[in-house]
This record gives C-alpha cells, sequence and structure tokens, in this order.
C-alpha cells in the first residue's frame, strides 16, 4: 500500500518511477525465511524476478541464496555478496562461456537441462581440472495451469530433461568423471496458484527420484523451483504471499530421503507486491465510443499486460473523485501498450499521479528502450524525504 505521505512525496518527483517499499520487501523475507527454516527448506532467489542492487542487497542480507540463468546474472549475484556455493544455475542455452564463468567462481551448482549439456560441462570441468556440482533439470510433464509463456513442466517446453532422456543420462554419468551429480531439479512453471499444481510436481518428482534410486543414483538436493503465484488483482489482501501455505504443500507430497535437503527459489512472490511503477497522467483523450487516460509509463517500463495480457490493480494517487471508466493506455506506438480496458477508476485529470501495483517482479529486469525510451529509475521508500 502508498500511504498518503509517500504519495505527497512523489510529487517531486520526475515519472515513470519504479517505487520500492522497503519495509514489505523485508516482511516478505522474514516471513519466507521464518517458514522456509521451520519446514528446513533452503530458498534460492530468482534474480530474474528483480536484479536492482538494493533489492538484492536485503535478499542477500536476509539470508537466501541466487538462481541465475546467464553468466550476467552470476556476474551480478557474485558483485552483490552471494556467496558462490550459495549460488545456482539453470539455463536451456548456457554458452560455453557461461558454464566457465559458473565453474571458475565454483558455484554451488548447474542445473542442467540437456544431455549434450552434460557432455559440455563435463568437458570444460576437466579442461579446468574440477569437479562440476550438477544438478538434472527434468522435465515432469506437469500442466502449471498458468498462461502459456511462463509454463515450463509440459513435453512441448524446451526445458529440462525428459523422461525420454533419462537412461540415456544414466548411461552417460560413468563416462563423465568430472561431473558431480548432486541434485534432481524442476520447475514447472510461474504464477502457479493452485496448491494442486505442486502437490502434483512434487509427486511427480518423486517418482522421478524413485527411476534414478533404481539405478543406484542418489541426490543430496531436491529443487522445486519458484512458481509461487502472488495476488494481481487485490495486492493489498495479500501483501505477503502464503509461503507456509507453498511449504505445507511440499512437505505432505514430496518424498524426502533421508538427509536430502529441499531447495526451492522464488522469484515473484518475494518482489513483486513491493514494487509500484508510479505514472502520471499525460493526456485524457475522449474516443468516440470511450474515453482514453493516456500514461507516461508504457510497455517498455512493464511489458507483462502487452506479453502475457497481465493485469496489475491500477490506483489513482491523486484523485478521490467518483470512479469513471477509461481505457488506461501508454505512450508507446503499439496498440497492445494497454494497461486497462474499460477500467474504472477515480476520475483522472492530466498530472494526476497512478501506481501499477505488483510490478516489483519482472518489471523493472524486462524493461526495454523501445521508442527510444529512457528506462524508469528506482525510488526506494527510505529514501522519500517525509
Ligand atoms: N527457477 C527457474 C528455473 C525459473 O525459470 C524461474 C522463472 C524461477 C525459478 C522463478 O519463478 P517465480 O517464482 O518468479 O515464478 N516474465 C514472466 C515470468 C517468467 C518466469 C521465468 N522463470 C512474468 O512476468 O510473468
Amino acid at each position: 500500500m502508498i500511504t498518503k505521505q509517500q504519495a505527497e512525496a512523489f510529487g517531486a518527483i520526475g515519472t515513470p518511477f519504479y517505487f520500492y517499499d522497503m519495509d514489505l520487501l523485508r516482511r516478505t523475507l522474514a516471513e519466507f525465511q521464518a517458514q522456509a527454516r521451520h519446514y528446513g527448506y533452503r530458498g534460492h532467489y530468482a534474480l530474474k524476478a528483480n536484479a536492482e542492487p538494493r533489492i538484492l542487497e536485503a535478499i542477500c542480507e536476509a539470508g537466501l541464496g541466487a538462481d541465475c540463468v546467464s553468466g550476467g546474472e552470476v556476474a551480478l549475484a557474485l558483485k552483490s555478496g552471494f556467496a558462490p556455493e550459495d549460488i545456482v544455475m539453470a539455463g536451456v542455452g548456457k554458452t560455453d562461456r557461461e558454464i566457465l564463468t559458473a565453474l571458475e567462481a565454483r558455484i554451488g551448482c548447474l542445473n542442467c537441462e540437456s544431455v549434450p549439456e552434460l557432455k559440455v560441462v563435463n568437458d570444460l570441468a576437466a579442461g579446468l581440472g574440477l569437479k562440476a556440482r550438477i544438478a538434472l533439470r527434468v522435465n515432469p510433464g506437469v500442466d502449471a495451469h498458468t498462461h502459456s509463456y511462463i509454463s515450463t513442466g509440459l513435453t512441448e517446453n524446451k526445458f529440462g530433461i525428459g523422461p525420454n532422456a533419462f537412461q540415456e543420462v544414466v548411461d552417460l554419468l560413468p563416462h563423465c568423471p568430472a561431473l558431480e551429480l548432486i541434485g534432481l531439479h524442476v520447475h514447472v512453471g510461474s504464477q502457479i496458484t493452485e496448491m494442486p499444481v505442486f502437490a502434483r510436481t512434487c509427486r511427480k518428482l518423486g517418482e522421478i527420484q524413485l527411476w534414478f534410486h533404481g539405478q543406484g543414483i542418489e541426490f543430496q538436493h531436491l529443487d522445486l523451483g519458484g512458481g509461487l503465484g502472488v495476488n494481481y488483482q487485490d495486492p493489498e489482501a495479500e501483501p505477503v504471499p502464503d509461503f507456509k501455505a507453498w511449504f505445507e504443500t511440499i512437505s505432505r507430497n514430496l518424498p524426502v530421503r533421508p538427509g536430502q535437503v529441499v531447495h526451492v527459489e522464488p522469484g515473484r512472490s518475494l518482489t513483486a507486491q513491493c514494487g509500484h511503477l508510479v505514472s502520471r497522467v499525460t493526456y485524457v483523450k475522449a474516443g468516440r465510443d470511450r474515453q482514453f487516460a493516456i500514461l507516461d509509463a508504457g510497455m517498455n517500463d512493464l511489458i507483462r499486460p502487452a506479453l502475457y495480457q497481465a493485469s496489475h490493480s491500477i490506483e489513482n494517487l491523486s484523485s478521490e473523485e467518483p470512479a469513471a471508466s477509461y481505457d488506461i493506455v501508454g505512450p508507446v506506438c503499439e496498440s497492445s501498450d494497454c494497461w486497462a480496458h474499460q477500467h474504472k477508476i477515480a476520475a483522472c485529470h492530466r498530472g494526476d499521479l497512478l501506481a501499477i501495483h505488483s510490478a516489483g517482479a519482472y518489471g523493472q529486469t524486462m524493461a526495454m528502450h523501445y521508442n527510444q525510451r529512457e528506462p524508469a529509475p528506482a525510488v526506494y521508500s527510505e529514501d522519500l524525504k517525509i
């Protein structure tokens, strides 16, 4: 929630900008860690959700590890203070350079996504005279019941090693002396709001683990990936996601073997609700059959509505007038640059400040400079002059 005082302080700041409520971030991290400790789970934060330095600093301070998907993210995690052994790296198309970066940094685990990748990691590790700690990222064929662009656990998705290749992995491993297999990893999608999806994923991972066990292969850790969804419709009703329900579901459905550690890789659930994209109304324009509220924030700042038909709750911070209906749009030269159609919101005027909520995950990290637009900067609650 943005307080009245904060909204007043926004008046002096050029728009658009990302506003981060650092108290909410810290509360979210504390709740995550309290629940994780209770269940004995280990969290690696998915940097792709938000990689702003102050956010990473807070997450590192809270004691989480880092989940990366590129050499750039590994470098950033290291620079942000994450210990190498607390960094894991996934990615379906890791280049040799990225694998070398990870190996040379001695990161905790490389989550390998294919048989050819296992061979390359083995060869590169052998060349460095190292043993690469790896996990197998498997594709369990579980439907995440989310937008198809962010589903990753189905046969048609490019991610992970499918059951068709398990035997090949087992046959290959004895020929890969530079690999140390330590984990089994899965991530079936993002913005998952149905606990039964996680339950099915856990049971499926249990079956896969049992199959490998039958082949004489044991894992030190099971990594369930990320995916816990947040409440975009009504963020104030659920500012901190229900980590307890997530972990309870995992603990009820995942057959953990003695001595095994469970890892998770939350991204969105840690950072989405603490971030707001703050924008000004540039024009209110009367169309033939509707009114347009035209903002100075566009799809280049937050691409989720244009890319995934995502809807974010929007609040007029400047007006308490009765609601009117608008197509709320951005300034970018694309008709997909639309925040909401026929949306009821307190009557808008030129200069009003609007907040697009739940923008702390996959907002700034996915921003682009289309139309040569300047990037929206970050503003932190603790820096506001109140
Ligand atoms: N682990 C792996 C291997 C992943 O691929 C992802 C996200 C995560 C963890 C973190 O998932 P989360 O807890 O954030 O759901 N840009 C999209 C989301 C893409 C997610 C990609 N992978 C969006 O804005 O909805």
